[in-house]
């Protein structure tokens, strides 16, 4: 694969920030909002909330109030996206309950909420479990210290919650053990811009200085680093040489280094990055862990080019350790994956040959076409729709750089 390709908005900086919508008293505006599925999900969880969404084809969203009286957030659509669970700590903050739905497991493992719940409660809301929705309610919630941290966090999503909810609470909140994904610091930039008062974004102590209201404002999402990384370890499995533009390659750095261990060559600019590869990749050890270290977004991809490399690697990751359902199917390409205890140990193989195979989450899925790029023959990807969850038209993209993918109803 040969080329030049532009990364979209970043889906789970996007998710977050669109939420934070709820606690704005006049429109905000978005630009570079990625056309994904879960994104409509959630325009769709925010209209029964009472939001005007519209959007243009240019990634812009205009996203405007015009009822304050529905706290509801039904369970058919916070159990088709999860991330749809990013209203509670806003709804809570400015219309003082929330009833949201109580999302399942997934197919990357059980994920628990229980710490935006304890988060949410330190900061005085009541809680509770009814009927399978949890119910939040605080007059007006109190600043308070919250601790997000401990064996399993930090929680992406959970200290987007609390810190959505702590900007409108009186008082001064102190979260510790705060995410620093890049994502975090895109909504904390953009709640700062609603006129949150919020300090040590990117740090794992964030303080908030509550506010009693929020504007409206206009703002650019960050690139999607996942998306980014994505499309260079296609690069990276098809020995080809493509540039990505519209990078942040500061929040690439640890999936560089993975790479340049692989025996890739990296150049990057301001925002763009490119990616050479001469050949089969060097088999690496590698562990995914919460921001600044290697994602478990990329995980499943990294372990797809891992699949052809000179060598046994091992991939192990910590944030989802049962995120490994692509392995059985890498193998039916021709991979050869042991799974073990939260990891992967992976002997490369030669040549991988197409096959059917069936996809059963969004990175497993994306795992499983650049598997099959490499891969001798034709490749059917089954459930394939997961794709466009969270990638604005990976498809047409890899064709783009010379991939020959096409779309085909099962
Ligand atoms: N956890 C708990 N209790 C909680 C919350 C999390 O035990 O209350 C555990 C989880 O089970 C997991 C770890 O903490 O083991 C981290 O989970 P986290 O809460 O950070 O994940 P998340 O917020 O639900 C976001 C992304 C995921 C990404 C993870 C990790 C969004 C919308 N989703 O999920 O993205 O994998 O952070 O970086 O931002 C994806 O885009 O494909 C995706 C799954």
């Amino acid at each position: 694969m040969q080329g030049e390709i532009e990364v979209a908005g970043s889906k789970n900086a996007a998710l977050p920030i669109m939420a934070a919508s709820i606690l704005a008293n006049s429109s905000v505006r978005l630009r570079r909002v990625p056309r994904v599925d879960d994104v409509d999900t959630l325009c769709q969880v925010l209209a029964e909330l009472g939001i005007d969404v519209s959007r243009d084809d240019e990634g812009e969203m205009l996203l405007e109030t015009v009822d304050r009286e529905p706290v509801r957030a039904s369970y058919e659509l916070v159990s088709r996206m999860r991330a749809s669970f990013c209203v509670l700590g806003p709804l809570l903050a400015r219309r003082k309950k929330a009833v949201v739905a109580l999302p399942g497991g997934c197919n990357i493992g059980d994920r628990p909420v229980d710490m935006h719940l304890r988060g949410l409660s330190a900061l005085g809301a009541q809680v509770k479990l009814e009927s399978g929705y949890i119910v939040a309610e605080a007059d007006r919630l109190r600043g308070a210290k919250v601790d997000l941290g401990g064996s399993r966090g930090p929680t992406v999503t959970g200290t987007a919650n609390v810190l959505s909810a702590a900007v409108l609470a009186k008082g001064t909140t102190t979260i510790i053990g705060a995410a620093v994904e890049p994502e975090i610091v895109d909504l904390g930039n953009l709640l700062n811009q609603c006129g949150a008062k919020i300090e040590g974004l990117g740090q794992s102590i964030v303080q908030i200085h509550g506010v009693r209201q929020l504007q409206g404002a206009d703002y650019e999402i960050i690139p999607d680093r996942i998306e980014a990384a994505t499309l260079l370890i296609a690069a990276a499995i098809t020995g080809g040489f493509v540039t990505v533009k519209n990078v942040r390659p500061e929040h690439l750095e640890r999936v560089f280094v993975e790479l340049a261990e692989a025996g890739m060559e990296i150049e990057k600019g301001p925002d763009w990055v490119s990616l050479r590869a001469e050949d089969r990749p060097h088999p690496i050890n590698t562990t995914a862990r919460p921001y600044p270290g290697m994602p478990t977004d990329v995980q499943p991809q990294l372990t797809a080019l891992l699949s052809i490399a000179r060598g046994q690697s091992t991939v192990t990751d910590r944030v989802f350790p049962n995120r490994f359902m692509h392995l059985a199917e890498l193998n039916r390409l021709g991979a050869s994956i042991e799974r073990g205890n939260g990891a992967a140990a992976i002997d490369g193989a030669r040549r991988l040959t197409g096959a059917t195979v069936e996809a059963s989450d969004l990175r497993g899925a994306a795992a499983l076409v650049i598997a099959a790029l490499a891969a001798e023959g034709e490749t059917v990807v089954r459930n394939a729709e997961h794709l466009d969850r969270g990638y604005e038209r990976l498809d047409e993209k890899l064709n783009r750089l010379g991939a020959k993918i096409q779309r085909c109803r099962q």
